[in-house]
């Protein structure tokens, strides 16, 4: 029988976030303009270190923004994400490409580097998916050790600004074939907490995933670094070049680890 996603799935299984979401997570980002994504990742690691040859992709999802980046300045490019099903779906895509992008699992509040690399990049909310302070400065503390002198740390955060100006987008509903999805999303702003409900039918089966992000506001993010040794260059409003503030959706930060 054909799955509804526009009716309420009986029963589905809970599963981890992007355990089952894994196998359409590039039909739920269709939206999503990745070279245009790269395009701007580029241009600010260009922008404050031209001589980036080596990047590490942290939280890369199933490797699409991996896949636009790397040929971009042909840098020796790995990308890592904390779920095993994401990272199945990069290294198909990325062989299928002929991609020369390393894939591996890891989490990014807990992961070294030998040797450690020119530029680290974290898009697309990964960052949002902390939900406590002090695993944003594990984010910051691996970071900080996994870049050579000079070396940027690139990551973007989503706002509440963001949460807010979207939440008649909260509702959607999608299907392919073998993959059908109905997302509920909910913003709590006292909490500043953000909660995505995704039931999922994969290949006949049915799942449900609950995603939570908080939305962390510009100023806490630029307290929680001056608890660190990076130089902040920059933080932008909007993909901009533009100075970010409290009313930007998307911030896209530029760290420096000190060269001396
Ligand atoms: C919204 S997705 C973005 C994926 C990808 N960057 C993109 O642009 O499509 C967030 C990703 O962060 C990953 N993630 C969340 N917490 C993580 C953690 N602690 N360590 C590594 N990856 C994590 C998730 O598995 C997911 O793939």
């Amino acid at each position: 029988m054909a799955s509804n996603p526009k009716s309420k799935i009986q029963n589905p299984k809970s599963v981890s976030p992007y355990s089952a979401l894994a196998a359409g997570y590039d039909v739920v980002m269709e939206h999503v303009d990745y070279a245009f994504w790269a395009d701007y990742a580029h241009r600010l690691l260009t922008q404050h270190h031209p001589g980036v040859r080596t990047v590490l992709e942290l939280g890369c999802g199933t490797g699409s923004l991996a896949l636009e980046l790397q040929p971009l300045s042909d840098y020796r490019y790995a990308a890592t994400d904390a779920v095993p099903e994401m990272i199945r779906v990069a290294r198909a895509k990325a062989e299928l490409q002929n991609a020369p992008i390393q894939f591996a699992v890891a989490d990014f509040t807990d992961f070294r580097t030998d040797p450690p690399v020119d530029a680290l990049v974290l898009l697309y909310d990964g960052m949002n998916y902390l939900l406590e302070a002090a695993a944003v400065l594990d984010l910051f503390r691996c970071a900080f050790d996994a870049l050579t002198p000079g070396g940027l740390f690139l990551f973007d955060q989503s706002t509440p600004t963001n949460s807010i100006n979207n939440e008649p987008y909260f509702e959607d509903v999608n299907e392919t074939e073998g993959f059908a999805y109905r997302r509920l999303s909910r913003y709590d702003r006292e909490r500043r907490r953000h909660v995505t409900a995704f039931e999922l039918t994969v290949e006949g089966e049915t799942y449900r995933e609950e995603h939570v992000q908080r939305a962390y506001t510009f100023a806490e993010i630029q307290a929680l670094l001056r608890q660190t040794d990076f130089e902040a260059l920059a933080a932008y409003h909007n993909f901009s070049m533009r100075p970010a503030t409290e009313a930007s959706e998307r911030i896209h930060w530029v760290l420096r680890l000190p060269a001396g």
